[in-house]
């Protein structure tokens, strides 16, 4: 595991996309695993600003997003594919046919994480998987459990990740869906490369756990200890320097 760390938010964004990037130029047909929160908005901003520029292309690649919240539709403003032709796929020259997100709309759980394990297996491997880190440690939307998860899973988030989320429905934890789909850790972990993004003094405490402390599933992130290629990229802040 190797940690860059850089002085703030606006260091960490330009340094991911460039990381990313060099991905791109590397393997014009990456696969790539995308996530959504406030972290990466940055470094989707460097992406755009890089394809538009001609400094690197998305028309070969496909992109797999972690999670999605069930029961909201895609062009609903929360959604998370909302949030990614939003704050991405709508500026790049990405083909949508190529971009995939689980499938909100789905009642069916089994049905559903089937799908987007068929998905993930039929486009995979991924080369390189996108992360943030929750406040309680998640990834993806794989919160603190007795076990790592494997495939696909519908999850109950827990409170505290949907108070963290009440942000972007106008605070209203009313509106907050109680489940999404996401990506199992089983799944990111066969990703060959993974790309961990913090910052922020409130991250500071998980992210020593997670980097440091015993690998655990009631600390998910710190799995990641046990991946052959992770590089995680992190404000002073986030650090604790
Ligand atoms: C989002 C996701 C989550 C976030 C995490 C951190 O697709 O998978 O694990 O990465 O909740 O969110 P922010 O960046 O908003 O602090």
């Amino acid at each position: 595991m190797r940690v860059l760390s850089v002085k703030n938010y606006e260091e960490l964004s330009k340094a991911a996309a460039r990381y990313m990037g060099a991905q791109l130029t590397l393997k014009p047909d990456s696969v790539i695993g995308l996530a959504t929160g406030s972290t990466p908005v940055g470094m989707y901003k460097e992406l755009i600003r890089m394809n538009q520029s001609g400094e690197i292309d998305f028309s070969e690649v496909i992109s797999v997003n972690l999670d999605e919240y069930k029961g909201l539709a895609g062009d609903h403003p929360q959604s998370y594919r909302y949030f990614m032709n939003d704050n991405l796929f709508k500026h790049v020259n990405i083909f949508a046919d190529n971009t995939y997100l689980p499938d909100g709309q789905i009642e069916d759980d089994q049905q559903a994480c089937q799908d987007y394990d068929d998905v993930i297996d039929c486009v995979g491997p991924i080369d390189m998987q996108l992360l943030g880190i929750g406040h309680n440690g998640h990834i993806g939307f794989n919160e603190p459990a007795d076990a790592f998860t494997t495939g696909t899973q519908c999850i109950t988030l827990d409170e505290r990740t949907r108070q963290a989320n009440a942000r972007f429905f106008a605070g209203d934890m009313s509106q907050v869906p109680a489940k999404a789909y996401t990506m199992g850790i089983g799944s990111i972990m066969k990703a060959k490369k993974i790309l961990l993004v913090v910052t922020g003094a409130d991250k500071a405490e998980i992210l020593d756990k997670a980097l440091n402390g015993p690998v655990t599933p009631s600390v998910p992130a710190s799995i990641l200890q046990l991946h052959p290629d992770v590089m995680v990229i992190a404000d002073e802040a986030a650090l604790g320097i």
